[in-house]
């Protein structure tokens, strides 16, 4: 009995001595000094040897039983150091390394000229109103004087909703009708909005022509504004936008919706009307549409056009932006590749 108890603890003894982890450490523990160890089993044996042999057993298998102990405590010690050490060395953080850059997003460039022009405008006293995306083809048409089988709904290639009378706007002039209605008061109050939004038309994609884009509609609506207020307005417009320097010029148009009617051209930015291929050598670009509206859209906005009258214009942000940054291609503005975005 003695031998075997002195053979258990030799062999704890090295098995002990090989132990690196905490793990392995308790599995040990286990085995020898808990509950059903070999250890704590040969001491409750104890009892069952004849007399004479117990005193001598139970003393020595106490002696093992204490030194295991205070062998396992020290193992135990020095595994707990060296596993600190470890993860300090593991987890050691070099200071001295750059920081990892923080990818951050930016504004769209469409957003960024949207932005320019709202500032020009609420500088000149035009508040922003958000129209809807989703019309009716009245608003859209009719009460804009374009009713239903006029040849002029052909300039607007329309996307119709599976809802009879229910389209996507082709363009923000409808908002001129809502925000007479919603600021007029019943044609008693003066108005002066800019109305931005996207606009979608059924055609083909090009270079040129996307199916959504984003207009910036203007309305003034007052006593006694003139052809001229619409002149000097878009002219300051321009020159703050493109250039202090930058001339402007009012060419003859039609629209049903104004009348008279005009399109507005500024100097190419480009080549400062030398004339380029942006400018199709003829040195001048496009802006805007623009005129006095209309009597019957009046009208329509709740308003007695012989006490009242207006001016209107639609500008294409897009245009102005890819003039800015000489991109060729409209298709990149809603292609959301990240090459292109993370240019500006
Ligand atoms: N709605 C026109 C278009 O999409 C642009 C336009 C022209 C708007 C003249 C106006 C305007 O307000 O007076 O082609």
């Amino acid at each position: 009995m003695l031998k075997q108890l002195e053979t258990i603890y030799t062999n704890a003894l090295n098995e002990l001595d090989t132990i690196t982890d905490s793990d392995t450490l308790t599995i040990w523990f286990r085995q020898h000094l808990g509950k059903k160890g070999e250890i704590t089993l040969a001491l409750r044996s104890t009892a069952d040897l004849p007399k004479e042999e117990r005193a001598a057993f139970g003393q020595r298998a106490n002696v093992i039983k204490n030194d295991l102990t205070a062998q396992y405590e020290a193992r135990e010690d020095l595994i707990r150091q060296q596993e600190l050490a470890r993860n300090l060395e593991e987890g050691a953080i070099d200071v001295t390394l750059p920081g990892r850059r923080i990818p951050t997003g930016g504004l769209h460039p469409a957003t960024q000229t949207l932005r320019e022009i709202y500032a020009i405008w609420a500088d000149m006293g035009f508040q922003v109103f958000r129209s809807r995306d989703v019309e009716d083809d009245d608003t859209n048409f009719t009460l804009l004087n374009i009713p239903p089988h006029h040849p002029a709904r052909d300039m607007w290639d329309t996307f119709h909703v599976a809802t009879p009378g229910v389209i996507l706007r082709t363009h923000t002039s409808p908002g001129q009708i809502r925000a007479m209605h919603a600021y007029g008061e019943n044609g008693t109050k003066p108005v002066r909005v800019i109305l931005p939004g996207m606009c979608y038309r059924y055609e083909q994609i090009s270079a040129r022509s996307e199916i959504q884009f984003n207009q910036v509609e203007g309305l003034a609506v007052g006593h006694n504004i003139r052809m001229t207020d619409l002149k000097g307005t878009l002219a300051e417009f321009a020159r703050r936008l493109f250039g202090a320097d930058k001339r402007v010029r009012f060419r003859g148009s039609y629209f049903p919706f104004t009348e008279p009617s005009i399109e507005v051209d500024v100097e190419c930015i480009l080549c400062e009307g030398q004339g380029c291929p942006v400018c199709k050598y003829t040195g001048w670009l496009e802006i805007a549409g623009a005129g006095m509206v209309h009597p019957v859209v009046l009208q329509n906005g709740g308003y007695d056009p012989t006490q009242w009258s207006g001016f209107a214009f639609g500008l294409g942000p897009e245009r102005s932006t890819m003039l800015k940054h000489g991109i060729k291609d409209i298709r990149y503005f809603w292609g959301n590749d990240l090459r292109f975005l993370e240019q500006f």
